[in-house]
């Protein structure tokens, strides 16, 4: 009997050392933890149960016979959890077979896919890989297709999190777009369809990995990363403390964890928050910070769109969604990709009954042809489609500008927006006073004194919240300092809010 005993042990211990010590080694010389290592890392101490551990691939071609097996066959796949809420992982293994995805490897995948939409609990994919298993042919690409399909039918059920610390190549880059979030690595990792030597031979482009696809060109360009961290480390706490904001699932509701931060608490320095000259700029995330929970804020997307900023926080202990109008950058206004960022995020919060606090300060649509040669039209819609649509309670504060069709589409009484709040330096109008000026007084142009007199009539009107208000597009005028208290109360209020949709096969989002 012990015999037998020990002998699962020399098995495990062999199945644990993957490609073997030396290219484990390899992985860690390269400043890249292996997956077992990574796992540990995500998940609390002693609380990951490994699945498929002996799983080996069934390919013979290629000198793909006894020989050449791995138990595992390239990747970790299991369960445990994450301060105690349960998650599963699958983390690729770079040193089987460089992590490339086989018949069986795709298996396992798929059999925690299934367990997670069972089990109603957040799957999170570690990747570092080399695409499709080359010796496998199209057995490794059926094996792809399973598992995207199961991550579009678990999309919008349970949080899916994509996390890439290495290579991630070829097939290997689509299971993660269709994720909620990615995250990467710097300098380690690198995402594209096509790497470097393909592109040259395409396109005659010379560029690196790096160049091609790092965590700088995703994080900044092409907006397919929601963040990127220092190392391996940093990444995985990160990744854990993101778990923390999520619900397991769309029907769980958010998380709650005790909170120690007054809800009553004011800030007084809110009240000299928006400088005297309505041009100058100011930081909304310190709004963020002083309305949260313990200044507890996870941005997403942080260097992609910055005039406009995303995330997670809490208030009483609860996670919300924060959508707010950055006026440092490009005075917050809203383009194309600040559109899309924060619709991506609308979004996700509504599918999984997040509430959103949204602080407005926004002059308008960015105008000009390379914005409506990008198709602003449609992204602009996605973020009126998104707010639409949602469900959860909708907060929304406007600190100062909400100009145009900005205004309708931040969050807006108009289009679902449950508590709607303004400052009282809130102005709220089609424009800002001077375009208004020049196209309503055309005649007078050329008459300063008359501008002048026109202008301030138009401020006086306009630019404040209480034509808003007294239509009751605004419910109450409040003050910066009663924010968090204010918000803390409104979505009290609306905790058990319930809508109902038209029933339909699904919407058709401007994509
Ligand atoms: C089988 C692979 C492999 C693969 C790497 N390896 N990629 N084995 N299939 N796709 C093996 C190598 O043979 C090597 O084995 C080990 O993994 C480490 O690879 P190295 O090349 O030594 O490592 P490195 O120099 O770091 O380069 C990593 C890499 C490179 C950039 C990922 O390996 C590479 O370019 N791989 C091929 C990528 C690729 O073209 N994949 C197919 C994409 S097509 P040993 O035994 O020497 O350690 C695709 C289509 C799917 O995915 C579409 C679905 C929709």
């Amino acid at each position: 009997m012990k015999d037998i005993l020990e002998k699962l042990e020399v098995r495990r211990e062999n199945a644990r050392l993957g490609g073997g010590q030396a290219r484990i080694d390899a992985q860690h010389k390269r400043g890249k933890l292996t997956a077992r290592e990574r796992v540990e890392l995500l998940m609390d101490k002693d609380s990951f149960e490994e699945f498929d551990m002996f799983v080996e691939h069934r390919a013979t071609d290629f000198g793909m016979n006894e020989g050449a097996k791995i138990p595992g066959d390239g990747v970790v796949t299991g369960w445990g959890t994450a301060n105690g809420r349960t998650v599963f992982v699958f983390a690729k293994d770079f040193t089987v077979f460089g992590g490339s995805l086989s018949e069986t490897h795709a298996l396992k995948i798929q059999k925690i896919q299934d367990m997670a939409m069972k089990a109603r609990a957040p799957i999170v994919g570690l990747f570092d890989a080399g695409g499709a298993r080359i010796q496998e042919g199209v057995a490794s690409l059926g094996g792809y297709g399973e598992v995207f399909k199961r991550n579009v039918i678990a999309s919008g059920v349970i949080p899916q999190i994509s996390v890439i610390m290495g290579p991630c190549a070829g097939g290997d880059v689509y299971s993660p777009a269709m994720t909620d979030f990615i995250f990467m690595v710097k300098e380690t990792s690198y995402m594209f369809v096509t790497g470097p030597d393909v592109v040259k031979t395409v396109t005659n482009e010379i560029v690196t990995a790096e160049e091609l696809g790092g965590a700088s060109v995703h994080t900044t360009r092409s907006a397919i990363s929601d963040g990127a961290f220092e190392n391996d480390v940093e990444c995985l706490l990160q990744i854990r403390r993101l778990l923390d904001f999520l619900p397991a699932n769309c029907a769980a509701g958010v998380p709650e964890w005790p909170s120690f931060d007054d809800i009553e608490r004011a800030d007084e320095s809110l009240d000299t928050l928006i400088p005297d000259n309505p041009n100058k700029p100011y930081d909304i995330k310190e709004l963020i910070l002083k309305v949260a929970d313990e200044g507890d804020f996870f941005e997403l997307s942080a260097a992609f769109a910055k005039n406009i900023v995303t995330g997670f926080g809490r208030i009483a202990g609860r996670t919300v969604g924060f959508v707010a109008n950055q006026p440092m950058v490009l005075a917050g206004v809203l383009d194309s990709d600040a559109s899309r960022k924060a619709a991506r995020f609308v979004r996700f919060c509504d599918a999984f009954g997040i509430p959103i606090v949204t602080f407005v300060d926004v002059p308008g649509f960015l105008p000009g042809t390379a914005q409506e040669y990008g198709g602003l039209i449609k992204h602009g819609a996605k973020l009126l489609f998104a707010y639409s649509q949602a469900t959860v309670p909708l907060v929304t504060v406007i600190t100062r500008k909400a100009f145009g069709g900005a205004y309708d589409v931040m969050a807006s009484k108009h289009i679902g927006g449950d508590v709607n709040y303004a400052w009282p330096t809130a102005q709220i109008a089609v424009m800002g006073a001077k375009g208004a000026v020049e196209i309503i007084f055309r005649a007078d142009i050329g008459d300063p004194a008359k501008i002048a007199a026109r202008t301030k009539e138009y401020e006086d009107r306009f630019l404040s919240p209480f034509v808003a208000a007294e239509r009751g597009y605004i419910d109450e005028v409040i003050m910066p300092h009663a924010t968090r208290r204010r918000v803390a109360r409104a979505l009290a209020m609306l905790k058990g809010k319930q809508v109902e949709l038209p029933g339909r096969k699904h919407d058709n989002l401007p994509l």
